[in-house]
């Protein structure tokens, strides 16, 4: 049996590489396919260094574009490379649009399908990552969840809990692999940035898309620079918008290209504040303890806030909010993590595909 793992943008990579390793040490034969949503050396190239991912046995090359575009292309490459390999099992992660393209590819194939981080909820149809989010779990036959939210809304949407397994969370699984590895000092060093500093990342649409978003998100991260030095790392999407809105290099703001995995997390580990706008960075400060302002007006990982550093602002509410944070260091109300996220999701979520390839019986 042949186990495809069908990967495209930058937090699928960091996702995966646990299951693929736990699969190895199981001996099961595998393979990924890259999409190439994400084909920049620094959005995709450099987690594969990072990370240990072995090399794709094919990409696609899919790009970007509009959304029915980029869908469109992700399903005709997708269809070519599953009827080729006739994979027993393909693997997807979260919540992009390879997610949902691989899903539906298969789906129609009647070729088997497991989900890794089901069940996250924002309940915004407007982000696109939400409906991806309904649609794969409705169609995947094995659904791993990262957290026990999860399970409630996966039983309101007529998920077979046969189906759901609660495994933990792999892409925590990678930060543990990466602690050792994590030394700020040296990318403070080759970026000029100095002791106390925030990191910053910025890339939802509904954050980017609109110059008038746009430019209320960038007062607000300025005046964050007003209290800190602030480095933004920033991802291509927006990049113009955001620039024109005024985020460009000035006294305490450093905007630099997207940093490798290892680099990024050594920053945020190293930081005083987080401001983002991304979901696992939300996960990774809660992890790392490091308080962490999240610019919107929702998210499908709650268990950040309730168990984690994270607080939920507008932007208007950013400046008053970074000031608290930096006041009070830590912002953790329980000190304690979510469950199962221990490091050990990977080999959990592998011996569960390892019986089911072996047509073990797999209720929960
Ligand atoms: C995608 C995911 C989002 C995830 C993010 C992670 C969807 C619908 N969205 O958003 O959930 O949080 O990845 O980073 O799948 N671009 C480049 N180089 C690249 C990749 C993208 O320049 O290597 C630019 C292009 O201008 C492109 C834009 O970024 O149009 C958006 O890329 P796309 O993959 O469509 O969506 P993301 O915003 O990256
Ligand atoms: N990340 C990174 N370099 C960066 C920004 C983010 O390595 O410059 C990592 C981050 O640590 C996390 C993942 O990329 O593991 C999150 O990806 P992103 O924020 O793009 O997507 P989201 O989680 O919002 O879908």
């Amino acid at each position: 049996p042949l186990v495809l793992h069908v990967l495209g943008a930058r937090p699928n990579f960091v996702k995966a590489a646990p299951v693929v390793r736990a699969l190895d040490e199981l001996g099961v034969r595998q393979g990924i396919v890259h999409t190439g949503q994400h084909y920049d050396a620094l959005m995709s190239d450099v987690f594969f260094a990072d990370l240990g991912l072995p090399e794709p046995i094919a990409n696609l090359g899919v790009g970007s574009g509009s959304h029915a575009r980029q869908t469109a292309a992700l399903l005709t490459g997708l269809e070519d490379v599953v009827l080729e390999h006739r994979p027993s099992l393909v693997v997807v992660y979260g919540d992009v649009n390879s997610t949902l393209a691989a899903i539906l590819v298969c789906a129609k194939l009647h070729v088997p399908t497991a989900h890794v981080e089901a069940g996250l909820r924002s309940f915004d149809r407007e982000m696109p990552e939400e409906v991806n989010r309904v649609v794969t779990d409705a169609l995947s036959d094995i659904v791993f969840a990262t957290s026990p939210e999860a399970l409630s809304h996966l039983a309101r949407e007529g998920v077979d809990p046969e189906r759901v397994h609660l495994v933990g969370n792999p892409m925590i699984d990678s930060l543990f692999s990466a602690l050792p590895k994590l030394d700020p000092a040296p990318v403070q060093e080759r970026l000029g940035i100095p002791g106390r500093y925030a990191v910053a990342t910025l890339h939802r649409p509904a954050n980017v898309d609109d110059p008038e978003s746009a430019r209320e998100l960038v007062d607000a991260v300025l005046a964050v620079a007003e209290r800190v030095p602030v480095v933004v790392p920033l991802h291509p999407r927006g990049r113009q918008r955001l620039a024109d809105a005024g985020l460009v290099n000035r006294e305490n703001l450093t905007i630099v290209d997207p940093l490798g995995y290892v680099d990024f997390l050594s920053l945020v580990r190293g930081a005083a504040l987080v401001v983002t706008d991304s979901g696992g960075v939300q996960e990774e400060t809660t992890m790392l303890g490091v308080p962490c302002l999240t610019v919107r007006p929702n998210t499908e990982r709650p268990i950040t806030v309730t168990h984690g550093t994270n607080r939920l602002v507008t932007p208007a509410g950013l400046p008053a909010a970074a000031d608290k944070a930096l006041a009070d260091g830590s912002t953790t109300p329980s000190g304690e993590l979510p469950p199962l996220w221990d490091g050990a999701a990977g080999p959990r979520i592998a011996r569960v595909i390892a019986a089911w390839l072996r047509g073990d019986n797999l209720s929960p």
